[in-house]
């Protein structure tokens, strides 16, 4: 089965990815499986200094999947590029910097810091995080997007992917201010905004009142949004939310994903990354495709002469 795939310019050697915030920097996981297998590693947000988090309790229950209000926790960039990037790059895997700040100019650093950098494969702007004060801030106006996509894309020639928030009331239109601002690809879903409540204490349960739900509880609110982002927007998607099989994904894919990422999946199955990138291969054997590309192709026919 030919897994392989392009998104935005960029080879993958198969469609499924690892996303921000669940993986780490890989290291976790490389003790367990050959990193290699994946067809790219979508890194815990960058910021251009440190970032603390938020004061627990960071994570909770829910049905179907789980709350987390980390807040972008990460060493920084200098710890990244000294650190990070240079284990990540003994891979032969797509490492796709997940990108954040506090405002235009801390992103556009960290863009320009990676930029050039060997073993960066793309940039994904995080415009959706709902777990830090400002994280939703260039996505509730898009004109704000529009400008911050811009300046980033100022910076870097590299495949500039942005993660679309699912908290707003029309992520197409989202994403065309990002198509606009310059975009080469765009990831959806981030979580969704939740609460959880401890009758005992009579509060909320996380220290940050809210978080972000995830897990197979949110999948269908992915389908939903990858599939008008890749019939409206025309930009190539990365698709994630609740996939924890090859069926999973292989929705996503007929959904109009070019790829996916595998995100909360992991807490319960640290091999799910490699196990769904094998039950996909059989999945779409079994529903008749050659290949990931010609699945993405069937659901998008007008794309067929672009792929074939
Ligand atoms: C604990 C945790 C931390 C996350 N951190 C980030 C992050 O740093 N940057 C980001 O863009 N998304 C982050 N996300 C969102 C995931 O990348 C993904 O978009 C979301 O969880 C939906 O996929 P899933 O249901 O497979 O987890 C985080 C999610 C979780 C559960």
């Amino acid at each position: 089965m030919d897994l392989s795939v392009f998104v935005a310019g960029l080879p993958l050697k198969n469609p499924v990815l690892t996303a921000s915030g669940t993986f780490g920097y890989g290291r976790e996981a490389a003790e367990l499986y050959d990193l290699s297998v994946l067809g790219g590693v979508m890194v815990k947000g960058v910021s251009r200094e440190p970032w603390p988090g938020n004061a627990p309790v960071r994570v909770a229950r829910a049905p179907g999947g789980m709350l987390n209000a980390i807040g972008l926790q990460n060493p920084g960039l200098e710890h990244f590029l000294m650190v990070d990037l240079p284990f990540l790059r003994q891979y032969d895997t797509a490492v796709v910097v997940n990108v954040v700040g506090h405002d235009e100019e801390g992103f556009v650093e960290v863009v320009r810091g990676v930029t050039g950098q060997a073993g960066v494969a793309a940039i994904e702007l995080n415009i959706s995080c709902p777990n830090v004060k400002d994280g939703l801030l260039f996505s509730q106006d898009p004109a704000s997007a529009r400008r911050l996509v811009e300046a980033a894309r100022r910076e870097t020639d590299l495949p500039l992917i942005v993660k679309v928030s699912p908290n707003v009331t029309d992520p197409v239109q989202l994403g065309h201010a990002c198509r606009e601002g310059g975009a080469d690809a765009l990831s959806a879903i981030n979580t969704l905004l939740g609460m959880a409540i401890d009758p005992v204490r009579r509060s909320p349960v996380l220290g940050n009142r809210t978080g972000g739900l995830s897990g197979p509880a949110v999948k269908p609110v992915g389908l939903r949004i990858v599939y008008d982002l890749a019939a409206q927007v025309g930009l190539p998607v990365v698709g994630m939310g609740g996939i924890e099989t090859g069926r999973d994904a292989l929705e996503y894919i007929l959904a109009g994903a070019r790829a996916v990422a595998v995100g909360t999946a992991v807490f319960r199955d640290p091999f799910a990354p490699p196990r769904i990138v094998g039950e996909l291969a059989a999945e779409l054997g079994r529903h008749g495709f050659e290949s990931a590309a010609q699945a993405w192709a069937a659901a998008n026919p007008q794309a067929r002469e672009a792929v074939s």
